[in-house]
């Protein structure tokens, strides 16, 4: 990756999805993922291989994954998110070459996503990793709750540290470090991803900020800083996660890439594309989404360039 360029990983369809009460059809996403192509988001997670009866909005993601990967090739990276053996056989029914596991720094937090302890989901990755390897497939791994969770509080960094290096040892090409409950400020994260950086390739990390207290954007500036290059984000600021009562969705990707643009680094992503998705999701979910920036665009209502150009 060029050193001034940063990667998004859409993560609407998947994580912004499960945690809306307004379900879109299968018709819907497709139309949402090929809209998001067409923005120029290029590694997009379609969707979840879970419990339907736990997370309902995921229904269907086989048939999205297909749809997706069967049209566009190799002009994306599709991932998606399986927790068992189950859901990576199910993955295997796709074409999707790219699988995403998701494990917790914290037990109860582990217990209430995915119904076992840490140490059950790592043995449970074995199975996805065997599987992986005969059929060519990449693993990224995802850790939750890396700065506090919603049941048990405060989580320590040695331990986030202690598992982030088991996900990489075990073979996840990327590990992504979650601020599931969105708590975390940017001096944090900037103390956690020096110390993950002395046992991971930075390279290797990406950054995935919830922003249920406005400081998503912060974080990824911070994170930036540390020479994290690649976010997850999700279009609109749209969902959360079912099992982190009181979170809010993703940082919204209008809203990375308007401060990525804003630093002179390259994306590859449409602003205007991307509010014109926002207006769409819109309408589909039937409310306004969180993202500022998705709502206004780069211009004003009067078309003029905002921010300090007209201010002052
Ligand atoms: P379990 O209940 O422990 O599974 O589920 P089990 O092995 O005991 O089996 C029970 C039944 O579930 C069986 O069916 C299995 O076949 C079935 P029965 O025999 O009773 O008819 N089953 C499955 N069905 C479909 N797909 C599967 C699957 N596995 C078993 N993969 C499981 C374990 C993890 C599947 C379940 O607890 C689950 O689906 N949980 C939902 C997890 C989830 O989607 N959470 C949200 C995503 S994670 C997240 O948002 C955080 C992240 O964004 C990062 C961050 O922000 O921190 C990634
Ligand atoms: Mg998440």
């Amino acid at each position: 990756m060029a050193k001034n360029s940063v990667q998004l990983v859409e993560v609407g369809l998947r994580d912004g999805l499960q945690n809306e009460m307004q379900p879109l059809a299968v018709k819907e996403r497709i139309e949402f993922a090929e809209k998001l192509i067409e923005a120029g988001l290029r590694r997009i997670e379609l969707g979840a291989f879970v419990r339907e009866d736990r997370v309902p909005q995921m229904a269907g993601s086989e048939q999205i994954t297909t749809n997706i990967l069967q049209k566009y090739g190799r002009k994306i990276k599709g991932s998606v998110l399986v927790p068992n053996e189950i859901g990576m056989l199910a993955a295997l029914q796709t074409p999707v070459k790219d699988v995403a596991v998701f494990a917790s720094c914290s037990e109860s937090f582990s217990r209430k996503n995915i119904n076992c302890s840490i140490e059950e989901s790592f043995s449970r990755f074995e199975n996805i990793f065997r599987l992986a390897k005969k059929n060519r497939i990449k693993v990224r791994g995802y850790l939750s709750t890396c700065f506090a969770c919603p049941y048990e509080g405060n989580v320590s960094s040695k331990k986030v540290v202690e598992l982030a290096r088991r996900l990489y040892k075990m073979g996840c090409y990327e590990i992504s470090i979650g601020d599931t409950i969105g708590v975390a400020t940017p001096g944090e994260v900037k103390k956690l991803f020096k110390q993950l950086k002395k046992v991971i390739p930075v390279k290797n990390l990406a950054g995935h900020f919830h922003d249920t207290r406005g400081m998503a954007v912060a974080n990824i500036y911070a994170a930036f800083q540390e020479g994290v290059r690649v976010f997850d984000t999700s279009l609109g600021g749209l969902g959360g996660c079912p099992y982190a009562p009181g979170s809010a969705g993703n940082v919204a990707t209008e809203d990375a890439v308007y401060l990525l643009d804003g630093l002179g680094v390259k994306t590859g992503i449409s602003i205007e594309k991307l509010v014109e998705i926002h207006h769409w999701a819109e309408e589909k979910m039937k409310k306004e989404l969180p993202s500022r920036v998705g709502r206004i665009g780069r211009l004003n209502p009067l078309g003029k360039v905002s921010g300090p150009a007209i201010a002052l």
